[in-house]
C-alpha cells in the first residue's frame, strides 16, 4: 500500500512548487464577507470588484467588448449584472443576460442575485436552464442562462435583439458552447454595433481572447471616422482578495484516491483548527462512496463533521444545505466534482483537498467514441482548486498527488471541450442558425478537421443534412428544433413513423437526466432486486418505460419511489421534460401516439437514432466482450445495465464510460438486419454478416 502523510502525525512538508511553495494572492486587511452581521449592501461594498465598479461601466460604455479578468469570489457574476442595471442597460424593456457553462452555477447566481436585490426569483431576476425556464418576459431584467440556451434562443431571434449586454462568464472553462456561442457574437456585434460583451473569467489568456475580438482595423467608417463604442476591447483586471494558501504533497503517489481522500478529511479534522473541508473528486460515485466512507465506516466515522455532495443535478434542498453556513462547532465537508474550482463560491472552506483527477469528456473521431474519462486535472485547474482555501483566512491545499509530479507531468492548461468533443451537436446548431462553411467558421479555437468531418458524416448518415450540406426539410429542421442530442431528436422522429412517439419521448426524457435509480448507499443489493421488477429483456430503454409507467399508475407516488428505490426527484423531472417534449414535438408536426406495447417498434426508433453506435458480441470473456461495428472497438455492458451478463448478439449503447474498461451505459438489443435499414449508407451488408471463420 502506498503511504501518505498524515498532517499533524506527520511532519507536513512545505515544499516549494515554482511559485514558492505558496499561492500569493493579495491578501487586504478586510475581513471576509459572509460571516459578520454586515447588511447585504455592506457585503456587496467590500467585494473586490465593487472598487472597479466605475471602471467597469465606463469600459462597457465606450468598448464593444470588455474583458474582466478576477480571481473566483471576487463578485463577477452576482455584481457585475447588478451594477449594469443600475447604470440603465436594463431600460426600455431591455434585458442584461448573463450566461454560465454550468446549469447548477445559473441557478445559485440568479438566487443570490434576486436576494441581495431584495425580489422574487422569477420576476427581475430570472433563469433559464435547459427544460427550465425561471423568466418572466414581461419583467425579467437581469437573466441567467447557460451558454447553450443562449445558442439555442438565437434560433428564434438570431441578433438576440431583445439583450443591451452579453456576459459571457467563466471563458476560461472554454466550454464547447462557449467557444460557438463566442464566434457567433462576434457576428452579432457587426450587425448590432449598440450591443455590448462582456467576457469574464477566473484566469484567461486575455490578450488572445482581445485579440479575437479585435476588429477595430476592419470597423473604420467611409470617412476613416468612427462611431460608436471603440472595437479594441478593454481589458480589466480585478485584483483579487484571497489570503495565502499552503500547498502539501503527498510523498508518494497514492493508488486509490477516494481512500486517500477519506483519511486526509480525518487527519484534517483530528489535527487542524477549525474551518470547512473543500474535496475536489470527479463524479457522483466517487463522491458518494466517500460519503460513505466518511458516514458509515465506523473506523472513518467521525464527530462533529458535516459531510455534504456538490455534483450538478443535485436536488435543490441538497443545494442549499451546501450553501448554508455552518452550525457553530460543527465542520462541514463539501465533496465536489470541479464545479466548485471556479463556478460556485463556498465561503468558510480553509481547507482543499484535490484528488487530481476530473471527468473530462473525450472523442476520438477515428473510432467514433466519445468517452467520459476520469483524468488529471491541468496545473492551471490545481491552482484554482488550491485557491479556493484562501477565502476567509490563510488556508491549506493537500494535493494528493507528488511534487514531482505535478512539476514534471501535469499539463500547464487543458484541451479546450472544442478539441475533445464528438461536434455532431456543434454542426447541427451551426447549420441551423445557417452558417454553412463550417470549416471557415471564425473560432476562438479550431476543431479538428477530422472530427468535423466525421460530424458531417453522421448527420449526413442520420437524414439531417443533404449532399450540400445543408440542413434537410423538413428532418433536419424538426431534428434541429428539438433541444437534444441530435441523436436523441432522430429517435423522437423517427418514431413517429413507428407510430410510439409518446414511448420515444419518455425514453429521451429519462436519457436526459442523470439517473432514475435512487443509489442508497451501501444498499446495491436492494438496489439490484428493485431494478429486476422493472428489468426488461429488450433493455435499459425498455426498462425505463415500465418504471415510468409504474410511475403513473402509482399516481406519482413518492412512496412508490421509495419502495422502489427509484428517485423520486427524478421521476418528477422526466414527468415535467416529458411535457415540455411533447409540446415541442406537436409543434413541429409530430403525432403524440403510443404503440400500446409493441416494444420491437420502440427499438427500431431507438436504432435509427443510434445506429452509429451499434456493437456485435464477440466473446463471453469478461462478462461479454462487444466491438463496435464502425470502429472495431472493444467495449463491455456497464455493470449497471438490466443486460448486464445477458449479452445480446447484437446491441445499441447511448454512451460508453471508461474506467478500467470502456463500458456501454444504457445499452438495448436490436436485429442487425434494422442497421441496413435505417441506415444504408452508414453500414454495408458485409459488415453485419458473420464473418468467414
Ligand atoms: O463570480 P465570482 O467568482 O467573481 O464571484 P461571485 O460568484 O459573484 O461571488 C461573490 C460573493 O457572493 C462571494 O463572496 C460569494 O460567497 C457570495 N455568494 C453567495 O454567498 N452565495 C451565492 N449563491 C453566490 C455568491
Ligand atoms: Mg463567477
Amino acid at each position: 500500500m502506498s503511504r501518505f502523510w498524515k498532517p499533524g502525525t506527520e511532519k507536513p512538508r512545505l515544499v516549494d512548487d515554482e511559485e514558492g511553495g505558496v499561492l500569493f494572492y493579495t491578501a487586504s486587511s478586510s475581513s471576509s464577507s459572509g460571516y459578520g452581521h454586515a447588511s447585504m449592501e455592506k457585503q456587496r461594498q467590500r467585494l473586490p470588484v465593487f472598487k472597479y465598479r466605475t471602471a467597469i461601466l465606463y469600459l462597457v460604455e465606450t468598448h464593444a467588448t470588455t474583458i474582466i479578468v478576477g480571481e473566483t469570489g471576487s463578485g463577477k457574476t452576482t455584481q457585475i449584472p447588478q451594477y449594469l442595471k443600475e447604470a440603465g442597460w436594463a431600460e426600455g424593456g431591455r434585458v442584461i443576460a448573463c450566461t454560465q457553462p454550468r446549469r447548477l452555477a445559473v441557478q445559485t447566481a440568479a438566487s443570490r442575485v434576486a436576494e441581495e436585490m431584495g425580489v422574487k426569483l422569477s420576476e427581475e431576476v430570472g433563469y433559464t436552464i435547459r427544460f427550465e425556464d425561471i423568466t418572466n418576459s414581461e419583467l425579467t431584467r437581469i437573466k441567467f442562462l447557460t451558454d447553450g440556451v443562449l445558442l439555442r434562443e438565437m434560433m428564434d431571434d438570431p441578433l438576440l435583439s431583445k439583450y443591451s449586454v452579453i456576459m459571457v462568464d467563466e471563458a476560461h472553462e472554454r466550454s464547447l458552447s462557449t467557444d460557438i456561442l463566442l464566434g457567433l457574437l462576434k457576428k452579432i456585434q457587426r450587425r448590432r454595433p449598440e450591443l455590448r460583451l462582456i467576457i469574464s473569467s477566473a484566469t484567461i489568456e486575455a490578450k488572445s481572447m482581445a485579440s479575437f475580438f479585435d476588429t477595430s482595423r476592419r470597423r473604420l467608417g467611409r470617412d476613416g471616422e468612427e462611431n460608436g463604442p471603440r472595437k479594441n476591447p478593454a481589458i480589466l483586471s480585478v485584483e483579487g482578495r484571497g489570503f495565502n494558501v499552503q500547498i502539501f504533497y503527498v510523498e508518494e503517489p497514492v493508488s486509490d484516491y477516494i481512500r486517500a481522500a477519506v483519511s486526509t478529511v480525518n487527519a484534517i479534522h483530528d489535527e487542524e483548527p477549525m474551518g470547512d473541508i473543500l474535496v475536489f473528486l470527479t463524479g457522483q460515485d466517487d463522491i458518494d462512496a466517500a460519503i460513505q466512507l466518511l458516514t458509515e465506516d465506523p473506523h472513518s466515522r467521525k464527530q462533529g463533521l458535516i459531510v455534504l455532495p456538490l455534483y450538478s443535478g443535485l436536488p435543490r434542498g441538497d443545494q442549499d444545505l451546501v450553501f448554508s453556513p455552518t452550525p457553530r462547532g460543527k465542520r462541514k465537508v463539501v465533496i465536489s466534482t470541479n464545479i466548485a474550482e471556479t463556478s460556485l463560491t463556498l465561503e468558510g472552506v480553509v481547507y482543499v483537498v484535490d484528488s487530481g483527477f476530473s471527468k473530462q469528456r473525450f472523442y476520438n473521431p477515428i473510432t467514433d467514441i466519445e468517452n467520459l474519462v476520469v483524468a488529471p486535472i491541468s496545473k492551471a485547474s490545481a491552482r484554482q482548486r488550491a485557491g479556493r482555501a484562501g477565502r476567509v483566512r490563510p488556508g491549506k491545499c493537500y494535493r494528493l498527488y507528488t511534487e514531482e509530479y505535478f512539476i514534471n507531468e501535469m499539463s500547464a492548461d487543458g484541451i479546450s471541450e472544442m478539441q475533445r468533443s464528438n461536434l455532431v451537436p456543434c454542426v447541427i446548431q451551426l447549420k441551423a442558425l445557417g452558417i454553412d462553411n463550417i470549416l471557415g467558421f471564425d473560432w476562438p479555437a479550431s476543431p479538428s478537421p477530422e472530427a468535423l468531418i466525421r460530424a458531417l458524416e453522421v448527420l449526413y448518415s442520420l437524414g439531417i443534412l443533404d449532399d450540400d450540406a445543408k440542413l434537410t426539410s423538413p428532418a433536419g429542421f424538426q431534428v434541429a428544433e428539438i433541444p437534444l442530442d441530435p441523436l436523441v431528436s432522430k429517435m423522437i422522429l423517427a418514431s413517429n413513423d413507428y407510430g410510439c412517439s409518446e414511448e420515444a419521448i419518455t425514453i429521451a426524457a429519462v436519457l436526459s437526466i442523470q439517473s432514475i435509480w435512487f443509489s442508497d448507499r451501501g444498499a446495491q443489493k436492494e438496489l439490484d432486486e428493485a431494478k429486476l421488477r422493472f428489468a426488461a429483456a429488450e433493455g435499459d430503454h425498455v426498462t425505463f418505460l415500465n418504471v415510468y409507467k409504474g410511475f403513473i399508475q402509482s399516481g406519482k407516488s413518492s412512496n412508490w419511489c421509495h419502495k422502489n428505490h427509484i428517485n423520486y426527484h427524478s421521476m418528477r423531472k422526466v414527468d415535467e421534460i416529458r411535457q415540455q417534449l411533447r409540446r415541442i414535438a406537436q409543434r413541429i408536426g409530430i403525432a403524440l401516439k403510443s404503440c400500446e406495447g409493441d416494444m420491437q417498434v420502440v427499438r427500431k426508433a431507438v436504432t435509427a437514432g443510434f445506429f452509429a453506435n451499434a456493437c456485435r458480441l464477440e466473446s463471453f470473456s469478461h462478462n461479454g466482450l462487444y466491438k463496435t461495428v464502425r470502429g472495431s472497438q472493444e467495449v463491455y455492458i456497464h455493470p449497471s445495465s438490466v443486460l448486464f451478463r445477458v449479452n445480446p448478439k447484437w446491441v445499441i449503447f447511448h454512451s460508453i464510460v471508461s474506467t478500467d474498461r470502456q463500458y456501454m451505459r444504457n445499452v438495448i438489443a436490436i436485429d442487425p438486419s434494422w442497421l441496413t435499414d435505417v441506415a444504408p449508407q452508414f453500414y454495408q451488408h458485409q459488415q453485419l454478416n458473420p464473418r468467414p471463420h
